[in-house]
């Protein structure tokens, strides 16, 4: 932790870690590490992947800005996943891909973007799931 707290300056603009890491088994004190990101005012995102299955998450207790992990990880399908995010950051991101149901709104003057998640989710929506 000492050396993780050393490295949050104010040049950070967000954390980025692994809850277990795949390639050493390493568990990282994420509940510390989301703690201190926040006491320096960095955002934090965790990557569950190894540990959602192996771990109770509670998102909200941990405070967590960010959190994902594969379907697959879960005895789920390949190809999808999960990105949680807190809902003030997800509101001030911009998207980055454009079309489809992620459009509120078109004038020729201005374009105004669905509320999140549905703001990044572009092209045509999943309508035979739906
Ligand atoms: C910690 C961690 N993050 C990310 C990934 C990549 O996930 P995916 O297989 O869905 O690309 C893995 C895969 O082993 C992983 O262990």
């Amino acid at each position: 932790l000492t050396a993780f707290k050393n490295m949050l300056s104010s040049k950070v603009k967000m954390v980025a870690i692994t809850h277990i890491s795949n390639s050493l088994g390493t568990i990282n004190p994420i509940a510390e590490m989301i703690d201190l990101a926040h006491q320096n005012n960095i955002p934090i995102l965790v990557d569950g992947a190894q540990s959602v299955a192996h771990y109770p998450i509670d998102l909200q207790a941990l405070e967590v800005d960010f959190f994902t992990f594969s379907g697959h990880k879960l005895f789920g399908p390949t190809g999808i996943g999960i990105l949680y995010g807190k809902k003030q950051y997800l509101s001030e991101m911009q998207p980055y891909q454009f079309g489809g149901d992620m459009i509120k709104n078109v004038t020729f003057e201005e374009t105004t973007f669905a509320d999140a998640p549905q703001r990044f989710e572009a092209g045509t929506t999943n309508m035979s799931m739906n």
